[in-house]
């Protein structure tokens, strides 16, 4: 009796750290929209599952735009053209044009060259409905 009633407690306490956890992962998949080549369909949990740290793609808060989160969606601030006092635009963000480096492409050419199959195309990332 006494038992069981600890494990309901431990039960609900621990029940309230995985909703507390939870809280602040964003429900895949992310579809980003912008692009005139296509939208680009972002996973989350591939990504942390293949070793990808938060802080890999979000950077620390900024003087010229301050965080208000510490992990905020890339489009409140990175926009096109960029907001007053910012200069990364929009595409800038993950990619340079030509997408050869940038915080998607570069760790991809990597990941591509170790034998993952991290895409690095344009047609890979962006795809038309
Ligand atoms: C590989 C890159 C990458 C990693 C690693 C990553 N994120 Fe993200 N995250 C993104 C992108 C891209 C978006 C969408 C940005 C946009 O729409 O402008 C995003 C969006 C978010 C958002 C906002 C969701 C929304 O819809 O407003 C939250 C919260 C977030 N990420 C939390 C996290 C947390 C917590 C981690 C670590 C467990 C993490 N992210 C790891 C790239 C990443
Ligand atoms: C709260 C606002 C904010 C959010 C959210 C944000 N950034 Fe930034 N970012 C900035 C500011 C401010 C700068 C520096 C000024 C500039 O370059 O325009 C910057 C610069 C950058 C740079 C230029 C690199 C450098 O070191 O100068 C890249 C790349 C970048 N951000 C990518 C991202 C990505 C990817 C996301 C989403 C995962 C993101 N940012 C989310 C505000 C933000
Ligand atoms: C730290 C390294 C790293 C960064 C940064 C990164 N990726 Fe990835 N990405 C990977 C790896 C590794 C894979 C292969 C994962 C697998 O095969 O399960 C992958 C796979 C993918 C895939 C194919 C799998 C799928 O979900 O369909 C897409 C699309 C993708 N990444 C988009 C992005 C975008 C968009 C960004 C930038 C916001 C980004 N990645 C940033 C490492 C990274
Ligand atoms: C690893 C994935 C990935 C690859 C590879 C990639 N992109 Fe992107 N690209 C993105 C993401 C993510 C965005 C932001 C999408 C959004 O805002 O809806 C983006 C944004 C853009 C934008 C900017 C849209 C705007 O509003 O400013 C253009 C244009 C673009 N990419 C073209 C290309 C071209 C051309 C290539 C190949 C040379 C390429 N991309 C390769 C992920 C990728």
């Amino acid at each position: 009796m006494k038992l069981s009633r600890i494990g309901l407690v431990l039960g609900l306490m621990l029940g309230v750290i995985l909703v507390v956890q939870a809280a602040d992962a964003p429900k895949d998949p992310i579809v980003m929209k912008d692009a005139p080549n296509g939208a680009v369909t972002f996973d989350h949990g591939k990504h942390v599952k293949a070793g990808a740290k938060c802080e890999d793609c979000h950077h620390a808060s900024k003087p010229e735009k301050a965080a208000t989160k510490e992990q905020q969606a890339c489009r409140d601030c990175h926009t096109k053209p960029p907001a007053a006092g910012m200069k990364t635009a929009r595409q800038a963000a993950f990619h340079n044009p030509m997408a050869k480096t940038g915080t998607c492409v570069s760790c991809h050419i990597k990941q591509a060259a170790a034998g993952k199959t991290a895409p690095t195309k344009c047609a890979d990332c962006h795809k038309k409905a």
